[in-house]
């Protein structure tokens, strides 16, 4: 594998240490060619809906091949949060049910949940050892109003794994719904929904699938299609076909029979468009080789890291890492702005410096990440304040 060739795609290396992928992405230029090429169609004639049309369902085909989902289970959003609603709002739940997260879930995976609270269901916590959900913290929380335990596959910080599979497995042994929030796995890591068999899965265009903001996808299992029931509709969900051209319409709620019931009015075309050339990148490099590069570069990193002294909250081994790494510091938000200023560029959660690593860092991002690092906690130990 080419990983230089690969890094050549992202002008955003040339001036920085971008570690940011966790938050958004920096454009590849395979995504500036492709917006590029479609506003100045637009521009010149008003773009080719049908032509938009034949390529948001390519882009649907390979999303479904990315995950080893069929077509008909794949509905695209604004963003992983719509996603995360559309299972709170349209999973059959009552009041007296409950729903159990992670502590460590991102917020958009917790104000859904708590919105149904006025109808009467429940939201419980799931005692965990930094985010890492196992059978034993379910069972400690597990009664029968139990009905959804809704989770992320990689936490946004630390950024560990959690075992999907075995969560889904004990749940649908229970009769209780899987739901989970992919966002920081797929693109970096090989998700397969046949293999994870959970029930909806939600993640976003934006960050390791390089596509502007506005784009998200949601997986939703074949066998709960009946089950769930949009709250919005429209006609792309509906089988009314070309009538739309002639005066005289039957109007008949007539849903499919696909996740597409979910799709409201007009599409992100364009981010649709992107999204599409990203996931052939990615089907080209391949999923087990873009883990492969991400579980390396990680190590690489934790022990660096650890080396020059920083406290790695994140797994250190095993297949519970990601791609991202989470540190603390004596002052994370200090530390956060001077990394910001040298163009060194991460995140801050939870009190932690969060890495997020991509396809297109190469260890001697690392080395340079981590000697800024170090030369700020020189600094702060001999001086007290950041390097000059
Ligand atoms: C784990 C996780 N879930 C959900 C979200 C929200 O994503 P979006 O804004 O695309 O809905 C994020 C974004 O940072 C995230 O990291």
């Amino acid at each position: 594998m080419d990983w230089q060739q690969v890094r050549g795609q992202f002008p955003v290396t040339n001036e920085y240490l971008y570690f940011d992928l966790a938050n958004k992405c920096a454009l590849p230029l395979w995504a500036t060619e492709t917006i590029a090429a479609y506003i100045q169609k637009q521009q010149r004639s008003g773009g080719d809906k049908a032509e938009w049309f034949a390529t948001l369902e390519e882009a649907r085909t390979n999303f479904a091949r990315l995950i080893n989902a069929t077509l008909d289970e794949i509905a695209f959003t604004k963003n992983t949060s719509e996603g995360l609603n559309i299972a709170a709002a349209c999973l059959p739940l009552k009041a007296g049910d409950t729903v159990l997260l992670n502590e460590y879930e991102h917020p958009n995976n917790v104000y859904c949940w708590l919105n149904l609270e006025r109808k009467g269901i429940k939201v419980k916590w799931i005692p965990t050892q930094g985010g890492q959900v196992t059978l034993d913290s379910l069972d400690e929380v597990m009664d029968d109003s139990v009905r959804v335990v809704s989770i992320a596959s990689t936490t946004y910080a630390p950024g560990n794994q959690n075992d999907i599979r075995a969560i889904s497995e004990y749940c649908r042994k229970r009769n209780i719904f899987t739901v989970v929030d992919a966002v920081q796995s797929v693109g970096t890591l090989q998700v397969d929904v046949k293999e994870l068999g959970v029930d909806v899965l939600c993640t976003s265009g934006h960050k390791s699938l390089f596509c502007p903001h506005g784009v998200g996808i949601v997986y939703i299992r074949k066998e709960m299609l009946d089950r769930m029931h949009p709250v919005y509709v429209a006609r792309a969900g509906m089988g009314m076909g070309a009538q739309i051209e002639y005066s005289n319409i039957t109007y008949k709620l007539d849903q499919a029979h696909s996740a597409r019931k979910f799709e409201i009015g007009n599409y992100n075309y364009l981010g649709l468009t992107v999204l599409n050339e990203s996931v052939k990148f990615l089907l080209n490099l391949g999923m087990e080789n873009v883990e492969n590069r991400i579980l390396e570069l990680n190590s690489y990193l934790i022990a660096k890291l650890v080396q020059a002294g920083f406290p790695v909250v994140s797994p250190h081994t095993g297949p519970l890492r990601s791609a991202i790494v989470c540190f603390e510091a004596a002052d994370a938000r200090a530390l956060h702005g001077f990394l910001m200023e040298n163009k060194a560029i991460t995140t801050l959660r939870r009190d932690t410096i969060r890495i997020s690593l991509g396809i297109y860092n190469n260890e001697s991002d690392i080395d340079a990440f981590v000697e800024l690092a170090s030369r700020w906690k020189q600094s702060v130990s001999t001086s007290g304040s950041s390097p000059q």
